[in-house]
């Protein structure tokens, strides 16, 4: 089978796609025929061994794991002898986390992991980056931010993948939501259900004062210092990404600023998570916005799009 490797940091260019034996499941695992896996801001760091203090983890000097992928989508081929939860030919969705590696044709993952049947209303490609943005998101909003029926969230970077999940879900849960982002996307950010838009290339949304209960950065493009004016009274700063002295202020200012990691979270809380978006997303309310698509053997192209920065929602890999 075809899977995406890089055995040292760098750019797109150290991605190779190597011939392998299909893998076997062992007693408590599936073997999924990928249909689709997602592409993200994720794998690119792990590509290029940054942040570099990161690497004390993933690999001094090379990367230790040197598959590329977390999300996925497929249909189970094979089942290890003490599968339980799953049959064959199901179609099911997920995210293999640390142990990456669905940029591949096979995937084997233990039936307990995050994996779950996907909806009949959506397609591969649309549920394989759903434990990216949706899921993070998701979190953000309902564990971290603990958003309520009736808030004001601003939403910034509200065209990218975490960006997009975040508006749907905010306007799923009742609240008012203001998205940022560029004039090109403004209809889309509309189109999936912001009350108001803000084109940061033409207004500033830090000049608004007393404004929001939440401003979640999605995309890390602002901090709290820049937007603390524009929060009500215990209004939340949060955000996904490290940077702009978000550790410092978490810590300083607990209550009022938060960053969290989808990967530090318990797997029984994401389990959780991510069974009320299938529910979401089988009732027609969530829907997952695809810039591109790509063949496996087009992943370079993928990741050089991703590094550009200005991507729309999600990019997809489709076997
Ligand atoms: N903590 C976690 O668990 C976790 C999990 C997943 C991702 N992340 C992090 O979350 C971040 C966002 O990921 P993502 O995949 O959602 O990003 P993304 O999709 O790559 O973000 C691209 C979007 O950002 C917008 N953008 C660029 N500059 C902007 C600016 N100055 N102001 C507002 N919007 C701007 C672009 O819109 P325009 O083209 O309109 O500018 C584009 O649509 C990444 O840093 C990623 O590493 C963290």
């Amino acid at each position: 089978m075809k899977k995406a490797v890089y055995t040292s940091y760098g750019s797109p260019e150290v991605i190779q796609i190597i011939d392998i034996e299909k893998p076997i499941p062992n007693p408590h695992e599936v073997l999924v025929k990928i249909k689709a896996s997602s592409i993200t801001r994720a794998d690119t760091m792990m590509r290029q061994g940054t942040p570099k203090f990161g690497r004390l983890i993933i690999g001094l000097f090379k990367p230790k794991n040197t598959a590329l992928g977390t999300g996925f989508s497929g249909v189970v081929e094979s089942l290890g002898n003490k599968v339980t939860k799953f049959k064959i030919d199901d179609e099911v969705f997920g995210e293999k986390l640390f142990s990456n590696g669905t940029n591949a044709e096979y995937l084997c993952i233990s039936e307990d992991s995050i994996i779950t049947l996907k909806p009949h209303n959506i397609s591969h490609k649309q549920a394989a980056p759903i434990c990216d943005g949706f899921l993070t998101s998701y979190s953000f909003l309902r564990d971290i931010g603990k958003l309520k029926q009736g808030q004001h969230i601003l939403v910034n970077g509200a065209s990218g993948s975490l960006g997009t999940a975040a508006v749907q879900l905010a306007k799923n849960m009742g609240a008012t939501v203001t998205g940022v982002c560029s004039t090109k996307n403004v209809d889309l950010v509309k189109s999936i259900g912001a009350d108001y838009v803000i084109d940061y290339t033409k207004n500033d949304f830090t000049k608004m004062r007393d404004y929001f209960d939440i401003v979640y950065d999605s995309v890390g493009k602002t901090n709290y210092s820049k937007s603390k004016k524009t929060l009500k009274a215990n209004g939340i700063f949060m955000t996904p990404v490290l940077g702009s002295n978000v550790l410092w202020y978490s810590i300083i200012s607990p209550k009022r600023v938060k960053f969290s990691a989808t990967g530090i979270r318990k797997q029984r809380d994401l389990k959780m998570l991510l069974a009320e978006l299938v529910t979401f997303f089988s009732q027609g309310k969530l829907n997952t916005v695809i810039d591109k698509t790509y063949k496996l053997e087009n992943i370079i192209e993928a990741h050089k799009y991703l590094e550009s920065d200005h991507k729309v929602g999600n990019l997809a890999i489709v076997n």
